[in-house]
Formats: C-alpha cells, sequence, structure tokens
C-alpha cells in the first residue's frame, strides 16, 4: 500500500490538496483514443465498453446521491472538504460523458449514456447502486445528525464504492490498458480521478477512525452491519461473469482469485486503521 492511498489526513488539509489539484475533463487529449478505439479487437472492445458502463452508472451514482453527506457535516473545515468531493464526483461523471461523446458513441446527454450503460451492468452491482446507496442516501438526508446513520453511509461510500471496488477496477484496468498501449487519454483522466479519489477514501478513513474512538459504542457496530450487508453483493460484482454474454475478465490477464485478493487486502489494511478489524465481523 503507498502512502498516497491511505491518507490520515484531516478534512482542512484534503481541502488543501483539493486547491492545489484542479484538472480539466474537457482539456484531455482523447485524439489517440479515438483512432484506436474503432481499430481495437472486438474482445477488448466488449471488455472496454463494459468496464466504461458500470464507471458511468457508477459516478452517475456517487455524484446524485452525496449531498445528503455535505449536509450531515460536523466542522465547517469538514463541510469545505465534503463540498469540494461534490465537485469531483461531477467532474468524474462528465469525463465518461465525454469519452462516451467523441470515442464511444453518438453524443448525447449524460443521461441516455447513462441508460445504455445501464443494460451491461450486473444485478450485484444494482444491488449496491440502486438499492444500498440510495437507501442509506435517503436515510441520512432525513437524520442529518444521526452519527450511526453517517456511520453507515460513510462505510458504504467511501469504503466499500470507492476504495474495496473502485481502487480495484482502476488498478486491474489501468494496468490492462497500460501493458496494451491502449486508449491513453482514457488512462490520463482515470488516473486523474483515481488521485481524487484517495483524498475522498482519505476523508473516509480519518472520520470513521475518529467515529470508532469517539463514540466506540455506537460506530463500530453501524460499520459492522453495513460490511456484512454488503460483502456478498461486492464478492459477487467483483467475480467475473458466469452469464452468458457476460464480460470477458479473463482478458485481462489476471484471475478471479487476484482481484479478490486485491479488493480484500486493501480493505483489511484500512479497517485495521479505523479500528474494526475484518476478522470482528
Ligand atoms: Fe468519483
Ligand atoms: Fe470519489
Amino acid at each position: 500500500m503507498t502512502d498516497d492511498e491511505i491518507q490520515l489526513n484531516d478534512p482542512q488539509t484534503l481541502y488543501r490538496r483539493w486547491e492545489a489539484a484542479q484538472w480539466n475533463p474537457f482539456e484531455i487529449d482523447l485524439s489517440r483514443d479515438q483512432d484506436q478505439w474503432s481499430r481495437m479487437e472486438e474482445r477488448d472492445r466488449a471488455l472496454i465498453h463494459w468496464v466504461l458502463a458500470s464507471l458511468m452508472v457508477a459516478e452517475e451514482r456517487i455524484t446524485t446521491k452525496f449531498s445528503g453527506l455535505v449536509g450531515a457535516h460536523g466542522s465547517e473545515e469538514e463541510a469545505s472538504f465534503l463540498a469540494t468531493q461534490q465537485v469531483d464526483e461531477a467532474r468524474h461523471m462528465q469525463f465518461y460523458a465525454r469519452f462516451q461523446d467523441e470515442v464511444i458513441a453518438d453524443p448525447g446527454k449524460v443521461a441516455e449514456h447513462v441508460a445504455r450503460s445501464r443494460e451491461q451492468i450486473s444485478p450485484a452491482f444494482r444491488q449496491i447502486f440502486d438499492v444500498e446507496l440510495v437507501q442509506a442516501h435517503e436515510q441520512l438526508v432525513a437524520n442529518p445528525g444521526d452519527l450511526a446513520t453517517k456511520v453507515r453511509f460513510v462505510t458504504l461510500y467511501h469504503l466499500i464504492l470507492e476504495s474495496t471496488l473502485g481502487l480495484t477496477t482502476f488498478r486491474f484496468v489501468t494496468d490492462y490498458l497500460k501493458s496494451h498501449e491502449m486508449l491513453p487519454g482514457f488512462v490520463d483522466g482515470y488516473s486523474k480521478i483515481h488521485h481524487d479519489e484517495t483524498r475522498h477514501i482519505g476523508y473516509g478513513v480519518w472520520f470513521l477512525r475518529k467515529s470508532v474512538r469517539e463514540e466506540p459504542g455506537l460506530a463500530p457496530g453501524a460499520i459492522r452491519e453495513m460490511l456484512r450487508r454488503l460483502l456478498p453483493s461486492v464478492a459477487q460484482s467483483l467475480a467475473p461473469s458466469e452469464e452468458p454474454g457476460g464480460p470477458d475478465l479473463d482478458a485481462l490477464g489476471v484471475s478471479g482469485e487476484e482481484i479478490r485478493d486485491f479488493a480484500l487486502g486493501g480493505l483489511t489494511r484500512r479497517l485495521e486503521i479505523i479500528g474494526v478489524p475484518l476478522t470482528s465481523l
């Protein structure tokens, strides 16, 4: 684990990092990606298509199901940082929509890209993003002052979606694209997104660790409850699909076991720092 994957920095430090790390999704050079896309092998195209669909849907959900956390902020410094995360998520969604517009398909509204992408995602993915995330967000909007509700939301959003699913997808997809010299503009944008995500995850780990220390009778139980509920869907959405017509993850050149070990290894380390070891579930 490199240092930038877990940053135990307080929200003010993370806010200042954000000010120093601005980028524009419309300035990433996609010209080589446009040339390559039509010439790529069908197998690669199908795989990337599926990855992009997952990212498009995930960023739309993550962007539109976040404002409740901004409203549930503690200090003004935390409110400042959370406002930057909301902007980042919109920027990520804009980058994937632009990639769809200029490389993959006909230009369209974000909603059209999301609707088309939705046809490709798995039931486990749907369960996490359309059921669990939507529910956790609604509960937070209704009870912004309730610590257990906020802890459950951050466990789902920062620890599961951004860390366990997000970092794992980033790692294996960019390794593959880089080693095959494919879609350099996409890799550039996705790497900038990843840099933002490490800041977001840093906030999540900071908040959960602080909550566990300050509310030991309440926070660890809320974290465990959420993990127990989500881990089956998480494992399923990281496993190679057995459905006919599903993505051919073998094309990435990694086994399901390697993917699972990477995801679980990261989660184990973060939970240790937070103070709720995975073995205690
Ligand atoms: Fe994001
Ligand atoms: Fe994020």
